[in-house]
């Protein structure tokens, strides 16, 4: 297993490219399984979870090529209907598999999630949806069996705001029969690129981004080329980096209006994001003023960015609350950055963060994605020598990281551990 060792309290300077999103590029692979012909995806971020995603494609028969960034799948003919145990408990994204192959061969077996370190994240309004658009859904052996003639449209109300159920949802709609309409979808971008991909293909989708979505749903969708968008949580998370070493850094590549919530709160808390283009340049402050924060929905603050966040507020000349209000469980980061001398109190959904002069190097361990995310930009502004353990967790969402920070003046490196 690897470790991440980090030479913290040098401040981040330069210019920092961002990849393709990962949570756009998962459902716009899912969504090649709608069509017999060839779809063409650029921009595909080089990161474990698309490769998760490439091979469970290519075990339902997909054929896939790839060379840099750039993928062609030819879903001609599925051979499988099913997204074994396996592949989704690695990663919870394969459930997005469940409404294209449905809605493409009337039946689909894909394991249940189960839990995950940041909360329960169950699917049940996946499948509430699905069985209202006329599916017969089982769940047997740790499996939910959908099966179907062909999908119906129908008027769907989401109960919550779900990313992954709208996605699926949309695709399983584009080609069932007569007109869906999703209401309290999200509006998150990953949405509205999935659906102007879906439109490439032939799809009639209108309303994303917005909380009402309406597919007709048609006979067949044909081949498609689409570039990923730019990941604005990968944008976001090198931002809070730069405000954090009081560095000064451009963010390249990115779409600057998806990461607005955040480039609002790092001004408040005295940064200078100044936002041109396609780019964001954040300056670092002298001192970081506290700031409240409170996860939403998009175009809320991102709960995908409210680990990195706090560990900005951990260096804060004051206190300030971090309200988590998506996953019950996303405080995992909590005790690591109390390792490091942050001083965090947990009450309820909310972290009251009394910020600290500065933070102390320590042996950490990472505990997901975002909080392994976290745990690095802490490291980068600790004093003395910080060594992250765990960090397979950030090679699910972030392409080189390692790599790009060095280039911003970093000093890190990954090193194996023997346990
Ligand atoms: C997606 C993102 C993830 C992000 C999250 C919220 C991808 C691949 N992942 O996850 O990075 O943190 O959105 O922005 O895009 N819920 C239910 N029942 C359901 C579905 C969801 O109760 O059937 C609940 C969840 O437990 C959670 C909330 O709804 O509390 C939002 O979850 P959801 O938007 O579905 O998250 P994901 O799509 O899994």
């Amino acid at each position: 297993m690897d470790k991440i060792v980090i030479e913290g309290g040098r401040p981040l300077k330069g210019r920092v490219k961002v990849g393709g999103s990962k949570n756009s590029a998962l459902p716009l692979m899912a969504a090649t399984l709608l069509t017999s012909k060839k779809v063409v995806l650029s921009n595909v971020p080089d990161l474990a979870d698309v490769k998760t995603m490439l091979r469970l494609l290519q075990a339902l028969g997909v054929q896939t090529r790839s060379l840099f960034g750039r993928v062609n799948f030819a879903a001609t003919k599925i051979k499988k209907n099913e997204a074994p145990y396996d592949m989704v408990r690695r990663m919870r994204a394969s459930v997005l598999v469940l409404g294209p192959l449905l809605a493409r061969t009337g039946l689909a077996r894909v394991s249940l999630p189960g839990g995950c370190a940041i909360g329960a994240r169950p699917i049940n309004l996946h499948l509430a949806a699905l069985e209202k658009m006329g599916a017969k859904i089982k769940l047997a052996e740790g499996y939910v069996e959908a099966k179907c003639k062909r999908l119906k449209g129908a008027r769907i109300v989401f109960e919550k705001v779900t990313v992954t159920g709208t996605e699926n949802i949309m695709m399983a709609a584009a080609l069932a029969k007569g007109t869906t309409v999703l209401e309290n979808a999200a509006r998150e971008p990953e949405i509205v690129d999935l659906a102007n991909l879906l439109r490439k293909m032939g799809a009639q989708i209108t309303g994303d981004g917005t909380s009402q979505i309406t597919i007709e749903g048609v006979d067949e969708l044909s081949g498609a080329t689409h570039r990923v968008i730019p990941d604005r949580i990968e944008a976001g998370t090198f931002m809070v980096a730069a405000a954090m070493t009081r560095g000064d850094v451009v963010i390249e590549d990115i779409d600057p209006l998806h990461v607005d919530a955040l480039s609002q709160k790092l001004r408040d808390a005295g940064a200078e994001v100044q936002v041109q283009n396609d780019q964001a340049r954040v300056i670092g402050p002298k001192v970081v003023r506290p700031v409240d924060v409170i996860t939403d929905p998009y175009p809320g603050f991102a709960t995908d960015l409210q680990a990195q966040f706090m560990a900005l507020m951990a260096i804060a000349a004051g206190t300030s609350t971090i309200t988590e209000t998506i996953f019950e469980n996303r405080f995992m980061h909590v005790p690591e950055l109390k390792r490091l001398g942050a001083d965090l109190k947990i009450k309820g959904n909310t972290v009251v963060v009394k910020g600290v002069e500065h933070l102390n190097a320590a042996p950490i361990m990472a505990s997901d994605l975002r909080a392994s995310a976290c745990l690095v930009l802490a490291g980068l502004a600790s004093k003395g020598v910080t060594e992250i353990h765990r960090v397979y967790h950030i090679d699910r969402g972030y392409e080189s990281i390692e790599k790009k920070l060095r280039k911003l003046g970093a000093r890190i490196r990954r090193a194996k551990v023997k346990y």
